[in-house]
Formats: structure tokens, C-alpha cells, sequence
């Protein structure tokens, strides 16, 4: 027991043993504005207030190197700070937090203004180093959950587990592998109603735990580089994601196109094959705006070329496809084949494009076309190369960009620690670079795309890093067609959607083996609630075309993509709110409903929102009864708008026919007619429903071109619609922006709103069937005969004016 002591007391005063130390005591403090610098007996760092909720620790063993980033682009906001000095401690106030820096030995925790610890060190392990590795012990609170952490396997609260960040190709993964293709560091911490954010910001290989094999500590470290993390306080998760994209940056607007649906597979070729696909999807009246090749549209695999017997014209087949309202996507992975007289290859080598050894001979490794080079996206001249040569996809007609394979994936999967990459001017080792290649790649087609097709490029990666949201879109890789695999996706989405990335997709149907139809159907129904919707499916299986699967699950699918076509005001709107606040479209329940238990329950952690209205209750095809839960307030059956108490937990009987879906009281869902791709017009009459519910809402709509970059110059339309049942009132407020709007009309559909409650001003609402789902034909074992396929809804239509409108109910 003395000894044990004894060696708890060295470590304490940081003296530690052999290769294992703590920070140990603070020597010096000074006070720059809004940041301490900190000595210490082994380490030196910073505390800095980014904003009166944002608070960045960095530490390292000897000194800070070069304060670079590839994730946050956004420095300090001028804060109010009071700083307090004792002999015992530095304490930091702002208007929202109180941090107080512990000096023996140095210890950090963030509290409330009233005193409530939210997040502190664990004591007596505080920061400390194994060798290079070094790790942040945080105390595991009564109670604590954790969520987030982007694209990672597992439950909704991660409490128990362990993870790895360290980018990885996982073909046809276990619904339990870590690490994936991505690495996100940022995970949400909640107990005792308290919430915090805690972001990693090292690109070396992380792990955090989770209270996993310890009921003392969650922690997270790096085998290498600093400790550099920020703490981010937030009254509501939302607001710890809005924090954490205000330093990560947010997405852009995507080109509307890319909310359609795409049709994909491993792969369509040749050109008349992918006209088939395409007439088919207009034939069977299939709405649809993206086909995407896959590697075999390349000449030997190697990029930036076309087989030209299988496709000897792409431009002309582009605008074939344009003229029937499909754009194409087509694969591009970062192997370069090393293959003399290959002119992208030859010019590459030329502009000193590659990765190398540390002999400056090129890394080469294998990949799909054989032996490859690959280019550096950590520096500017490789970045510069390859936005150059992905300019000749835009004069083929190509309108998105999917990035593959930039783990960087290589047949051994053991790529070298050894190679260099140029990390923008200062050489690291691929140990250090590894995680952010994908996000740089990303990056690199993006701004080369973007320069090149004068338009908004859609561009889509496997791999990626925190901030990649400022690029690209997401898809979590090589998934099984198997029930696990579709709720896994699902929670991976809403992770994802955490981590500030708000448009994710995964394959749906799953890309290895086949689904059972009734997966398929599910599935489908799923992912039209997904932000990026996508069929996908191996080389080798069966076509996971929506008629691939029989006439009736083909008309069951059919309704569901067109209800997310009729939805796209709705959706557009809500990536509009993504590129203003960061929130994603697609939410676990956790955002809204944090301090519910209900919902962490591995029987209801499935259930996700889409945007703010709608509750989505992911059942696997084979179920024939669901149990859903219903968090606080009241919900509206989208089919039946039969109205459902929260707070309780409901056995649903499941059809195939329909997923459960729900719409939250007081919410506002703008739609459409019916269209079969973006570039169609739709009806001159905007849908706007409206449910009533005890408090109402504000939905922010959003319109422009769906195209361009005249939005930043202010041509769009934008406009408040609040539902207020306190005043009875819905208010249109003024419209801002300069783009006329699509629609002449709107009308209002009101639901739940009585019979006798009328729209004043001269007008009398009028009653309406709707129906959301064309009835399918063929006979559902599983349908519930006696369920109304509609309701009756009251509307009342007005015309699309630029000025406040405010429509009284009595
Ligand atoms: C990778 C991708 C997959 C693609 C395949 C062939 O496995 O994850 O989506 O179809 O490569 O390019």
C-alpha cells in the first residue's frame, strides 16, 4: 500500500515513471486577452476563450508547434473574460462559463455560472503521455452519455465503448467494426440536463473511451501530436452543433439536383445500358435525377479516362441524359496507375503531384488499375494538379464528383508509416496525415469541380475528416444488404448529423449480397427520408433497381420517392437552415429530446426526425408490429392524421406498404406537386401544411435557382412562416431576396384544426381528401384493410405576395 502511494504521489507531482507522465504542476501563468500561457513541469500550453461557450486546452510535451488546422477555419470571437488568480487556481468567466485551471498539479473543469461541474479532468490523471501518446482523462459523471463521434458503429449513447479513429476501407464491415472509412472527433457528453462538446482536433490515430473496461474516466488521445481540444458549453445540443460548425465551417448549398433520387450500381455500362436505366426510370414514372457510374466507366481503371468502346462519346451521352432530366455522377478514386505514357500520370510526375518516401522515390501501392501513385492533397501543388485534370469531367457533361478508395485504400491494406506528405509546407509522415487525406481529397475535387463547372458541383466521399462538410457529402461505405445494416446506417446518419455533417447517405438496399424484398422495401422507404438517397449495389448481386424487386414492391417504392420528391421545399429549406446554423436534416432523437431516456432504449434509438417535423420509425421488413415511442407533446399519423399522445410507447401493426411515420404537433411542412426530376416545374401552387399542436413554430423557406451562386448576391427568396395558436394566427412574413418565386399560390393545409375553425378575411376554408400514397395495386398480405389510405384536410389558397400576410383562424 506505501508503495502504491508512493507511486500515485510522483505521478500526481508529474514527476511519473519511466515513459508514462502528467502534465504535472503549473510553474507560470500569463494572462494574453483571452488566453493563458501555460508552463508546467512537463509540458507547456494554452487555455483560450473562443467564444463566451467555446474554450480550446492545448498542451504538448515540450513546446506548441505550428498552430495549423485542417478542420477549423474560424479563430477566436472578442470575448468578455474575467480572470481570477489564487494560489491555488486561475478561474475564467465568461457569460456563460466558468473554467477553473487547477495549478497542482494542472487540472481543468468547466462549471456553469451557478456552479455546476460540467466537464473536468479526472483527478490524479488529468492530461498525461505514454511515450508520444497522450490522453485527456475526463471524470465519468453519474449517469453520463455520450453521442456522436460521426460515422462510428454501436448504439446511440455510446457510454461502455471504445473507439479508434484511424480511416479504414471495411468492405462488407460487421455491424460492430471500428474504425470505418472517417474520423469525426467530436462526441457530446449529457448528464444531469447539463450538455458540453468536446472536439479532438489531432489527425494522428485517436481512441476514445467511453467508460469502456473503467467506471472511472472517458478519455481521448492521440499516438502523436498534441493534446488540442475544444471544450463547447451549449444550453441545447443543437447549440453545440451550431458552435461546432461555427469553428468547422458549414456546408454550401447543393445543387437541388442532388436531393433527388440516384440510381447506381457497380456498375452500368455501356452507354446503352445506362440509357435503359434511364428510360426506364421515366417509363415506370420512377422520379429520379442522378445515374452514377462506377469504376468501369474508366479505361483500365485509370482516372480521368473513359473506355471508349463502352462509352465512346461521354459528352453526348451527358446531354442525352440532361435532355431527359438525369445528371451524372461518376467514380474518380485517388490511384493514379504508373504507367509510362498515361499523360495524367506523366503530368502528375511532372508537377510533383505524389506522395513519397522519404528517398523522394513516389509511394506506390495497389489498387484497382495496379500499381498506382497517389497524389498529395495535403499540399498545394498536388491539390492544384488534380484540380486541373477534374476540370475535363465538367466538358464531359459529369455533374458530380464521387470520391472513392481515400482512406487511402490499397490492396495489403498496410500502407507504409514511412511515406511523406507535404502538409502544407511542413513534411509529415503518413502517421500523422492518414486521417485527413480523404478530407483533402474531398476538398480538392470540390474546389476544382466548383471552378470548372461555373455551377455547384455535387460531390460525394468515403473517406473524410472533421470539417468535411465544408465539401462534400458522405456515404458509409460497403454496408450488407442485411436488416442490421439498415438501422446501423440509420444511426450512423444521425451521428454523422452530429458531427456537423449534414448530407449523408448510405447504400440503400445494401451493397453486398442481395435483400429480401421486404428489406428492399423498407429500406427504400428509409432512404427517402435519407438527406442523400441513393440505390447502390455490388458487382456480382442482383439490380437494386426499384423494379428489380416485383410490380408490388416497385409501387410501393414508387410512393415513397415521390413523397420525398413533394417534399423537396421542405428538405431544400432545411439544407438552406444547415448552411446558416449547421443542424442537419436528418436528427437522432437525442437533439430535441436529450434528457429523455426513452429514447437511448435500444428499441427506440432507430427513430430519427427528418428536419423538425417529421418522426421516422425505422422497422425492418420482416416485423409485423412495431413498438414506437412517442416523446412529450402530441403526433399526427402522416397517413391517417390520427392524433397520438407522446410520453408513451405504442405497439403499431406494420405494413409493408407503409413506414411509420409521424409529424410533430405545431409543425410546418411546405410541399409540391409531383415531379419526376428537379428540372421538371412543379404545379404554380406551394403546399404549405400546417398541424395544429399547443405551441406552434417558425419554418424558415428557402427558394432560388437550385443551381448557381447568384444566391450569394442575393438571388433568392426567403420568408418566415409562423403558426402561433396562442394569437391564432399564420403569419407569412415579408419576402427577402431577389428570386421570384417558382409558385404563384399558397396553399394552406391545415391539420387538426376542427371543422368549424375557419380562415378569417372574407375567405372560408374549404375541405380536401388528401392522400399521401396511391394505393397499391397488388394485394398486401401484411395491409390492414380497414385503414383509411387519407384524411380530410382544411385548405384555404392565397396568393405568393412579397409583403407580411397574416392570416387570422378563429
Ligand atoms: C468500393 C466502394 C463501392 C464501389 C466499389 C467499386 O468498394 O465503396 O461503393 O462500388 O469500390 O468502385
Amino acid at each position: 500500500m506505501r508503495k502504491y502511494l508512493f507511486v500515485i504521489g510522483l505521478f500526481l507531482t508529474g514527476k511519473g515513471f519511466g515513459q508514462v507522465h502528467s502534465a504535472g504542476n503549473i510553474t507560470s501563468i500569463k494572462v494574453q486577452g483571452q488566453q493563458l500561457v501555460l508552463n508546467m513541469q512537463h509540458a507547456v500550453g494554452e487555455v483560450t476563450v473562443y467564444s463566451p461557450t467555446v474554450v480550446r486546452v492545448r498542451l504538448d510535451q515540450r513546446s506548441l508547434g505550428r498552430d495549423f488546422s485542417y478542420a477549423v477555419v474560424n479563430g477566436p470571437v472578442a470575448t468578455h473574460i474575467a480572470v481570477n488568480q489564487t494560489p491555488e487556481a486561475v478561474t475564467l468567466q465568461t457569460d456563460s462559463l466558468k473554467v477553473v485551471i487547477s495549478r497542482k498539479p494542472f487540472h481543468v473543469a468547466f462549471y456553469t455560472r451557478d456552479g455546476r461541474v460540467i466537464n473536468e479532468d479526472e483527478q490524479g490523471l488529468n492530461t498525461s503521455w505514454v511515450n508520444s501518446f497522450v490522453t485527456t482523462y475526463k471524470h465519468l459523471q453519474e449517469g453520463e452519455r455520450f453521442i456522436g463521434l460521426g460515422e462510428k458503429t454501436g448504439g446511440l449513447d455510446k457510454r461502455g465503448n471504445g473507439y479508434t479513429n484511424w480511416n479504414s476501407d471495411n468492405f462488407g464491415y460487421r455491424t460492430d467494426k471500428d474504425p470505418l472509412y472517417a474520423t469525426f472527433p467530436f462526441y457530446i457528453g449529457i448528464h444531469h440536463g447539463l450538455r458540453y462538446g468536446i472536439f479532438f482536433d489531432n489527425s494522428w490515430q485517436t481512441d476514445f473511451n467511453f467508460g469502456a473496461s473503467t467506471d472511472r474516466f472517458s478519455s481521448f488521445g492521440a499516438h502523436g501530436g498534441e493534446m488540442n481540444y475544444y471544450f463547447i458549453a451549449g444550453a441545447q445540443v443543437a447549440d453545440i452543433i451550431t458552435s461546432y460548425t461555427g469553428l468547422t465551417g458549414r456546408m454550401k448549398l447543393p445543387p437541388l439536383w442532388s436531393l433527388g433520387y440516384q440510381q447506381n450500381r457497380y456498375s452500368y455500362y455501356p452507354e446503352t445500358e445506362v440509357m435503359r436505366i434511364a428510360q426506364t426510370l421515366r417509363e415506370k414514372k420512377i422520379p429520379a435525377d442522378g445515374i452514377t457510374l462506377d469504376i468501369h466507366y474508366m479505361d483500365k481503371y485509370k482516372v480521368f479516362t473513359w473506355d471508349k468502346q463502352r462509352f465512346p462519346d461521354p459528352a453526348a451521352m451527358s446531354a442525352k441524359l440532361a435532355a431527359m432530366g438525369f445528371k451524372l455522377t461518376v467514380i474518380v478514386d485517388p490511384g493514379v496507375k504508373r504507367e509510362e505514357g498515361y499523360e495524367v500520370y506523366e503530368r502528375g510526375k511532372k508537377a510533383g503531384a505524389f506522395i513519397k518516401y522519404p528517398d523522394s522515390t513516389d509511394y506506390n501501392g495497389q489498387v484497382w488499375p495496379g500499381w498506382c501513385a497517389f497524389p498529395d492533397f495535403t499540399g498545394v501543388k498536388g491539390r492544384a494538379w488534380w484540380e486541373k485534370e477534374i476540370g475535363k469531367y465538367a466538358s464531359d457533361g459529369i455533374s458530380g464528383i464521387w470520391n472513392d478508395m481515400n482512406e487511402i485504400a490499397t490492396w495489403g491494406q498496410k500502407m507504409p508509416d514511412n511515406v511523406l506528405f507535404n502538409n502544407e509546407g511542413e513534411t509529415a509522415s503518413h502517421l500523422q496525415m492518414h486521417n485527413v487525406y480523404g478530407l483533402n481529397m474531398a476538398r480538392a475535387s470540390f474546389e476544382g469541380f466548383r471552378q470548372h463547372l461555373k455551377r455547384r458541383p455535387f460531390v460525394l466521399t468515403r473517406s473524410g475528416y472533421a470539417g468535411l462538410q465544408r465539401y462534400s457529402a458522405i456515404w458509409t461505405g460497403d454496408n450488407r444488404s442485411e436488416e442490421d445494416h439498415m438501422l446501423l446506417g440509420v444511426r450512423m446518419l444521425c451521428n454523422l448529423g452530429l458531427a456537423g455533417v449534414p448530407f449523408t447517405g448510405m447504400d440503400v438496399g445494401g451493397f453486398t449480397g442481395n435483400p429480401s424484398v421486404g428489406l428492399y422495401v423498407r429500406w427504400m422507404q428509409v432512404g427517402s427520408f435519407n438527406p442523400y438517397m441513393r440505390n447502390h449495389t455490388a458487382v456480382n448481386t442482383k439490380s437494386g433497381e426499384p423494379w428489380a424487386y416485383g410490380e408490388q414492391a416497385m409501387e410501393i417504392v414508387r410512393n415513397y420517392i415521390a413523397l420525398r420528391y413533394r417534399l423537396l421545399p421542405y428538405a431544400y429549406s432545411n439544407f438552406y437552415e444547415a448552411t446558416q446554423n449547421g443542424l442537419p436534416l436528418m436528427r437522432t432523437l437525442a437533439l430535441d429530446y436529450t434528457d429523455d431516456a426513452a429514447i437511448y432504449r435500444p428499441a427506440f434509438e432507430n427513430q430519427f426526425m427528418y428536419g423538425r417535423a417529421f418522426m421516422v420509425a425505422p422497422f425492418t421488413g420482416s416485423e409485423g408490429f412495431g413498438n414506437i415511442y412517442f416523446p412529450a407533446g402530441n403526433w399526427y399519423d402522416l397517413y391517417t392524421d390520427k392524433v397520438i399522445k407522446g410520453g408513451q410507447e405504442l405497439v403499431a401493426p406494420l405494413t409493408m406498404s407503409k413506414l411509420p411515420v409521424y409529424v410533430r404537433e405545431g409543425s410546418i411542412v411546405p410541399m409540391q406537386s409531383l415531379v419526376q426530376h428537379t428540372g421538371e416545374l412543379p404545379s404554380d401552387t406551394l403546399l404549405v401544411h400546417v398541424y395544429a399542436g399547443t405551441s406552434g413554430s417558425s419554418f424558415l423557406y428557402y427558394e432560388d435557382d437550385g443551381t448557381g451562386y447568384n444566391y450569394e448576391k442575393g438571388d433568392y427568396y426567403r420568408r418566415s412562416i409562423t403558426y402561433d395558436p396562442a394569437t391564432r394566427q399564420l403569419v407569412l412574413g415579408k419576402v427577402q431576396g431577389n428570386y421570384p418565386s417558382k409558385f404563384k399560390f399558397i396553399k394552406f393545409a391545415l391539420h387538426g384544426f376542427g371543422e368549424n375553425e375557419l380562415i378569417a378575411g372574407g375567405q372560408k376554408a374549404g375541405s380536401e381528401f388528401e392522400s399521401l400514397l396511391t394505393p397499391v395495386s397488388k394485394f398486401d398480405p401484411q395491409a390492414d384493410a380497414s385503414e383509411p389510405e387519407g384524411h380530410i384536410i382544411r385548405t384555404i389558397t392565397v396568393s405568393n405576395g412579397a409583403g407580411e400576410m397574416v392570416l387570422k383562424y378563429q
